[in-house]
């Protein structure tokens, strides 16, 4: 087996290129990788390096979260979005501590089968916590993947088994260097193959991408999914979990009323927090974090 053509290139401009982010610094532990990576995986690098930094200052270890309160999690979690992915890093920390002794697992199957944790979490905390061979597709790395090699401008919209084994084919044969290969590629992809206006000038692979070299041929499959907010469901549950974490003390519904107009999408955005088990609806009519 020898390294993939793109890998050396790639390899020396993350060597120059890479931004400095905590969480990629050598005396990174695993929980703090683990931490980083479910941040990172619908929220933009900016917001989460802030988040990242009380989290890991308040709950430095997976002991410490779990003797908390899940709720506690979801009030840390303030702006991030998507805050079912508090609970599932608490339930995450509790099982760490109480199947696990405490430490991060280090194989792949441990790993996965850690509550919340998919085959990307799992994949890229082998790799980058543990230095381990292990194919790691982001969306990033999806679509450095699918212009390279495939010759697309985007990948599909879900994963598919050729892309898995096309990341696969691809990883340098040395445990290690597959390590910093995952990382770099997520990393071109983050600073330079973007989604909307790649940096081609500044590729280190321009010369050898499929996409590039057939004249970079307009993306001709379904229409891609945009990321609106305003009005959304999400825009509601987002500001009622706002008051909650803001209020020392649980809330009652007349608060929460005024969060937003329509009732029946305020309605339906509070049973959803509730289904999800972010919100508590109390025995006295208020409401709460989750105890
Ligand atoms: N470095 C390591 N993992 C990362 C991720 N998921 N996003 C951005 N940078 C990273």
């Amino acid at each position: 087996m020898s390294d993939n053509p793109y890998s050396t290139a790639v390899l020396a401009w993350y060597e120059t290129h890479a931004r400095d982010l905590p969480w990629r610094r050598p005396d990174a532990d695993a929980w703090s990788i683990l931490v980083s990576e479910i941040m990172l995986q619908q929220t933009p690098v900016v917001r989460v390096l802030p988040a990242w930094e009380a989290w890991m200052e308040r709950w430095p270890t997976p002991a410490h979260l779990a003797k908390e309160p899940s709720g506690e999690a979801v009030r840390m979690w303030n702006r991030l979005g998507y805050p079912r992915r508090a609970l599932r890093l608490h339930a995450c920390a509790v099982a760490i501590t109480e199947e696990h002794g405490g430490e991060v697992p280090d194989d792949h199957a441990t790993l996965l089968s850690l509550p919340g944790i998919g085959a990307y979490t799992a994949a890229a905390v082998a790799s980058f916590a543990y230095g381990q061979r292990h194919a790691i597709l982001d969306t990033n790395v999806r679509r450095v993947l699918a212009r390279a090699e495939t010759g697309i401008e985007y990948p599909p919209k879900t994963q598919t088994k050729a892309e898995t084994a096309l990341a696969e084919t691809l990883l340098p044969p040395v445990a290690s260097v597959a390590a910093r290969w995952g990382v770099a590629v997520m990393e071109l992809g983050a600073l330079v193959c973007t989604a909307r206006s790649p940096r081609c000038a500044d590729c280190p692979i321009a010369g050898q991408c499929a996409w590039r070299l057939a004249g970079k041929p307009a993306y001709d499959g379904p229409p891609r999914r945009g990321q609106t907010y305003a009005g959304t469901d999400r825009q509601v549950r987002g500001k009622l979990l706002a008051v909650l974490r803001d209020s020392p003390e649980p809330v009652a519904k007349t608060v929460l009323d005024t969060v937003w107009d329509d009732h029946v999408q305020r309605e339906r955005a509070l049973d959803g927090l509730i289904d999800d088990g972010l919100v508590d609806p109390l025995a006295d009519g208020r409401f709460a974090l989750p105890g």
